[in-house]
């Protein structure tokens, strides 16, 4: 399957933009003005007790400052923070020798938090809660059972799967936190910031273009900006207005509101093979070639907040804005809203045949 243009995926080119564009204090984190109101009260609380803040879990789509947001918090604590991820830590040795290397107060960022090991986990849980480590060394007769005092540390948990996440782990954080799509009005913001990091000239109007474009995503968002601007460089020296925003992103693909080939595609697929829907998501996964995790993490929300697509008991539908966006008639929901008396009707012409 092609690359796609607006994927949430990192390349190395994007880790290097993202390191400059990152911001590092409460302040300069745009948006998502719920979450950030809560952390600023716990820190602030944390810090007036002169006590390390409560274990954080953060989780939502991804591109949407997870991991921003985890180094902000140490920052705004004045620590130091410690960055893994469920999947790197392989043995119960690798996170007991993590946990013993943080010093009071440190923030430990474990990203992707749904992908640790259960006997991972189990370590990390008097961790969390007595910050101790209980750990066996050695195997058969001989093994000993070692007990070791840990600092008092923060976990900074990061998931796109909430869940995935056993109960007893996610009962462990004392602060949930959703992160939700970002409305345009933010969006402007973070393009607008971000061209000024890069010093990049764009108008108002080319602004609100990208932000439109962005599946409410910041690290999208950059991402266009980038492509954008090497356009722009081409075409007409570097400025970015409404008419070059439209351009380059209609030669990228990108629809008016951000939906690029694959999303067509999957509405389409849904309303041409499946009537409509509903379709499981394992179907449609199949049928598109795609990963369930992927259509469920990254395509779909957007399309949701969107009202393209909907979630039913039985499993996805294409809506009737989702219809008329790729630009056929609403099949489906003609049945779905067929009035009692054409039910009858059709029931009885079926009975006399
Ligand atoms: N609130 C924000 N204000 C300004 N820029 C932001 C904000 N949130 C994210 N960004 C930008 O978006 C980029 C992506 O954010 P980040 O890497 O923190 O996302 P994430 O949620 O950790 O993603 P993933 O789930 O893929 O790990 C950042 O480099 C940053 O430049
Ligand atoms: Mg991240």
């Amino acid at each position: 399957m092609k690359k796609r243009f607006i994927t949430t995926e990192f390349t190395e080119a994007d880790i290097e933009i993202e390191k400059g564009l990152r911001p590092q204090y409460m302040a300069e984190y745009i948006g998502q003005d719920k979450v950030k109101n809560q952390l600023n009260i716990f820190i602030q609380a944390a810090l007036k007790r002169e006590e390390p803040l409560d274990h954080v879990l953060l989780y939502g789509p991804p591109g949407l400052g997870k991991t921003t947001l985890a180094a902000i918090i140490a920052n705004e604590m004045g620590t130091n923070i410690k960055t893994t991820s469920g999947p790197a830590i392989e043995k119960p040795g690798d996170l007991a020798a993590i946990l013993t290397g943080l010093k009071e107060g440190d923030v430990l960022f474990i990203d992707e938090i749904h992908r640790l090991q259960r006997t991972i986990e189990e370590v990390l849980y008097p961790a969390m809660e007595d910050h101790r480590l209980d750990i066996v060394i050695g195997k058969g007769p001989g093994a000993k059972a070692i007990r070791i005092d840990l600092a008092h540390f923060t976990l900074v948990g990061a998931t796109t799967r909430i869940g995935l996440l056993t109960a007893p782990l996610r009962d462990r954080f004392g602060v949930v936190l959703r992160l939700d799509l970002y409305n345009e009005e933010s969006l402007c913001e973070i393009v607008k910031r971000s061209a000024d990091i890069l010093k990049v000239k764009i108008d108002d109007a080319g602004t609100m273009e990208l932000a439109k474009r962005s599946r409410g995503t910041p690290r999208i968002s950059n991402r266009l900006l980038k492509r954008v601007r090497d356009y722009a460089e081409v075409k007409t020296q570097g400025r970015i207005d409404l008419d070059t925003a439209n351009k380059a992103l209609c030669l990228f693909e990108i629809d008016e509101y951000g939906l690029d080939e694959t999303d067509r595609a999957m509405l389409y697929m849904i309303y041409d093979h499946f009537d409509g829907g509903p379709v499981g998501l394992d179907t449609l996964a199949a049928a598109l070639g795609e990963e369930r995790d992927t259509i469920e993490e990254v395509y779909e929300p957007y399309l949701i907040q969107r009202g393209y697509l909907a979630r039913t008991p039985r499993g996805r539908i294409i809506t009737s804005k989702g219809c008329s966006h790729i630009g056929v008639s609403p099949l489906n929901q003609k049945e779905e809203q067929m009035s009692l008396e054409e039910l009858e009707d059709t029931i009885e012409t079926a009975k006399n045949r």
